[in-house]
């Protein structure tokens, strides 16, 4: 089973302030400002290529495709995505994707954009989502809320880890948005984090995924398997980002067979190459 896993897409789309809301009129002026160079239509393009020239069985897209959440970036999301999304495909949101309480309201934006690819409801109450691809299972979650401020945070009730761990009798791979652990040296900051994260972890526990797949912190690193967390934590994020200092572009292929094996690949002079994955130990970090 080859699972590719890419992150954090922000896909660029020009909107009037018009026709904007609240906190997406400040957020989306700053991402004019700061963040929209930093996801250049070429390295898109170059992206969609990449992959339709890879085999693999899963595409994994774990969240942050929009930037405000607003219909035109979702429809802009859909047409970019379009040779991408097949039976294979998988996706969650991201914060970015419920950033407005207008996105989410009795039909939300993300699930009335990408309901084919979202796969099927556990829970009536809750999102907890699951879609069987080439016999494997995968869960997704939704780690994000909307607030009237301007924050990342992320958030798993209780109630939906264990109903993930009662109800899920397989193998599985779990998709969220969010991490749980980061490298001493990445630190999330507290605007930034998944707030219970120790929690999510220490629930899991009672039924532990194969995998954990995320996004969120726009750099890639994989956390092998360890006492806290016994699963492999893989952030593909983000893959349609221009690297800098403290920023990799790039996405993971994951091989699951007797073994699990993890290939990388960046963005690099208008193509993506394979390069070296960044593996920690579970020590090398915090939950
Ligand atoms: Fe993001
Ligand atoms: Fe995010």
């Amino acid at each position: 089973m080859k699972i590719l896993h890419i992150s954090d897409l922000h896909f660029p789309k020009k909107l009037s302030l018009f026709s904007l809301r609240g906190k997406a009129i400040v957020g989306y002026l700053s991402y004019r400002l700061r963040r929209k160079s930093k996801h250049p239509l070429v390295l898109i393009a170059a992206m969609v290529n990449a992959i339709s020239k890879l085999e693999y069985d899963a595409l994994i897209i774990s969240g942050d495709l929009t930037n405000v959440s607003h219909p035109g970036e979702f429809e802009n999301a859909k047409e970019i995505l379009k040779p991408l999304l097949t039976d294979k495909t998988f996706l969650i949101p991201g914060n970015h994707d419920r950033y407005q309480k207008r996105a989410i309201g009795p039909s939300p934006l993300f699930e009335k954009t990408f309901g084919e690819w979202i796969g099927t409801s556990l829970d009536p109450n809750s999102y907890i989502r699951s879609k069987k691809i080439g016999g494997k299972l995968f869960i997704g979650w939704d780690s994000n809320f909307a607030v009237p401020r301007i924050t990342a945070n992320g958030y798993v009730a209780p109630e939906i880890i264990e109903k993930t761990t009662s109800s899920v009798k397989e193998p599985y791979i779990l998709v969220c948005h969010h991490p749980l652990w980061n490298p001493k040296t990445e630190i999330e900051s507290r605007g930034h984090r998944m707030l219970n994260r120790s929690e999510v972890v220490n629930k899991l526990k009672a039924n532990p995924p194969e995998l954990y797949l995320h996004g969120h912190t726009h750099t890639n690193w994989i956390k092998l398997p360890g006492p806290k967390a016994p699963f492999a934590i893989v952030n593909s994020a983000s893959s349609t980002r221009l690297s800098d200092r403290s920023h990799e572009c790039g996405f993971h292929m994951i091989e699951i067979g007797k073994s699990t094996s993890y290939r990388r690949f960046i963005y690099s002079e208008d193509k993506f190459i394979e390069t070296n994955p960044i593996f920690y130990e579970e020590s090398e970090g915090v939950i």
